[in-house]
């Protein structure tokens, strides 16, 4: 399982958090009873789900014991529990999972039952990265594959989430009413090596957790000129560091 930092993961939440925004304002839930947070993470996201339905019974839960004690330290009443064993109690109406199915190969598997489940006039919403081919990702992989990192890791490749339209089929099938769309934020970055921080605290988790701290070192010492030349500074010293994401929402009937 893959290992995290809450602090290092939050050092761009401002950009992180976006989507989650995005994919709120999507979701029409006025009076639910239950509202669940699929992956909370860290759980400063979870607690606007609090503030926007005060009334409703929040579940949070996430299979990083970090992540579940950085949540509980912001008053949000996280579990410890792996995604793939949940399902929903039978007065959920309303589940987000943002920036969590990506790591959760069995997902597009789970995603009809899931929705099967939930009782009529439930929402469920997902928002995951699609920028699996982006030079961030390709640049990570390419990396590994020369024979000194041959091996070492095993990393998701291209295929790790659906595109657009599998979403929408996969949801379609359930009966439900859908909503799918993509988004490239063009975040605006600063520091010396922003793109390198920021996938060090999400992509390249599996690589730190696979390698020894001095090969990790290495290796981020090789990824960072060629990350830098793929998101070059721009001459205010700022980077553009372009990040597609997918979202879905079924409503059911
Ligand atoms: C990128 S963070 C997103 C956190 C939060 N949802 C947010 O939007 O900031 C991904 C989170 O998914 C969690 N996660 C990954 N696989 C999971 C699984 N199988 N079950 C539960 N949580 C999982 C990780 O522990 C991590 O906290």
């Amino acid at each position: 399982m893959t290992s995290w930092d809450p602090a290092l993961y939050l050092s761009f939440d401002d950009h992180r958090g976006r989507p989650f925004h995005d994919l709120l304002a999507r979701i029409g839930a006025r009076d639910p009873r239950r509202v669940v947070d699929l992956g909370c993470g860290p759980g400063h996201l979870t607690g606007l789900l609090a503030t926007r339905w005060p009334g409703a019974e929040l579940t949070a839960l996430d299979s990083s014991a970090e992540m579940v004690a950085a949540a509980r330290e912001r008053g949000i009443d996280a579990t410890l529990a792996d995604v793939v064993d949940w399902t929903p109690e039978p007065d959920t109406d309303v589940v987000i999972t943002n920036a969590v199915l990506q790591w959760v190969p069995a997902h597009p598997r789970l995603l009809p039952a899931w929705i099967a489940a939930l009782p009529a006039d439930a929402w469920f919403g997902l928002q995951v990265p699609g920028n699996f081919a982006a030079p961030s990702h390709a640049l990570v992989r390419e990396l590994l594959d020369q024979p000194r990192w041959r091996g070492t890791v095993d990393l998701r490749g291209d295929d790790a989430v659906p595109e657009p339209g599998g979403y929408a089929e996969l949801l379609a099938a359930t009966g439900a009413e859908v909503d799918v769309w993509e988004t490239t934020y063009l975040h605006r970055l600063t520091g010396a090596d922003p793109v390198l921080a920021w996938i060090s605290g999400t992509a390249l988790r599996p690589v730190r957790d696979a390698l020894s701290p001095a090969h990790y070192a290495r290796f981020r010492a090789e990824l960072a000129p060629r990350l830098r030349a793929a998101y070059p500074h721009r001459p205010d010293g700022s980077t553009w560091f372009p990040f597609r994401r997918i979202f879905a929402v079924a409503h059911t009937r």
